[in-house]
């Protein structure tokens, strides 16, 4: 993986250290959201999923951001087409997690009105920390019973989820590295909250046409979120942008 911004000091610079070059800004609240899109912007490749679109490298950065932070936000839409499974603890970060005081992988949080989540799956029953479902006071009575029961309930909201409110009560509750995964309907609301202080996206090297959402997907910002770039690393042609609000 090689730097292309900042631009390198020195023509061979080392491989990038990827733990270091994504570390959370310290003493604060941080959402961040890692996503991947095609060239021509797609945020799903031809089968409807995101994994066409992403790379070696890609995985080694979603799992890079994944072990650095505290908690991941994600509809449910998502967890229900990628197949979401519990984080592993993974090795590598365990003496760093410990240190910050972090339990061993970062807890799942899925946003979720109607609930149609299957909470006999691994997500629910093999979460080193029970995961979180966040939804609103008039979602399905037997889904919120559900829910209680399998996972961890958080109510933010009447008819849907307030994404402001429910980032809140998860920094209250000490989770304030939050990453966030999408998808686009999610990440919409969250810009659209002015939650959003960072933006990981891959932009990988494909064409693909076709109805894919970008990677935001809801009514338009009305001034637009100007955002800064702040790296640009390259691999196997797959540029990996990060991007904070300006
Ligand atoms: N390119 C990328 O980086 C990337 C990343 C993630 C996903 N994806 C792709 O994007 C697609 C899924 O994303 P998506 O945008 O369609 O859906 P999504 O954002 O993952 O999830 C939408 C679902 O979340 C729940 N939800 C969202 N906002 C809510 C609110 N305010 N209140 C209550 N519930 C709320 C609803 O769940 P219920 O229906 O359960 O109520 C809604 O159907 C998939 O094709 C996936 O492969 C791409």
């Amino acid at each position: 993986m090689r730097r292309l911004l900042p631009v390198p000091s020195a023509p061979a610079e080392p491989d990038v250290d990827l733990v270091e070059a994504y570390a959370y800004p310290p003493g604060r609240t941080w959402l961040r959201a890692n996503m991947v899109a095609g060239l021509d912007g797609a945020a799903q490749a031809p089968d409807g999923l995101s994994a066409g679109l992403s790379s070696p490298a890609d995985k080694r950065i979603f799992g890079v951001l994944r072990g650095l932070a505290d908690v991941v936000v994600v509809g449910a839409a998502t967890v229900r087409k990628e197949g979401y499974r519990p984080p592993k603890p993974k090795p590598a970060y365990a003496a760093a997690r410990a240190a910050a005081g972090q339990p061993p992988a970062p807890v799942i949080a899925v946003v979720s009105r109607g609930l149609a989540i299957d909470f006999t799956a691994p997500l629910f029953t093999e979460a080193v920390t029970p995961t979180i479902v966040i939804t609103c006071e008039e979602a399905a009575p037997h889904g919120l019973a559900a829910a209680r029961e399998y996972g961890d309930l958080l109510v933010a909201g009447r008819d849907r989820v307030d994404l402001a409110s429910a980032l809140d009560a998860l920094a209250a509750r000490g989770l304030t590295r939050q990453l966030t995964e999408g998808g686009p309907h999610v990440l919409a609301q969250i810009a659209a909250c002015g939650r959003l202080d960072e933006l990981c996206l891959t932009v990988s090297p494909l064409l693909t046409a076709g109805p894919a959402d970008r990677i935001l997907a809801g009514p338009a910002l009305p001034d637009g979120l100007s955002m800064r770039p702040v790296s640009v690393l390259e691999e196997d042609g797959s540029l990996f942008t990060r991007y904070v609000r300006a």
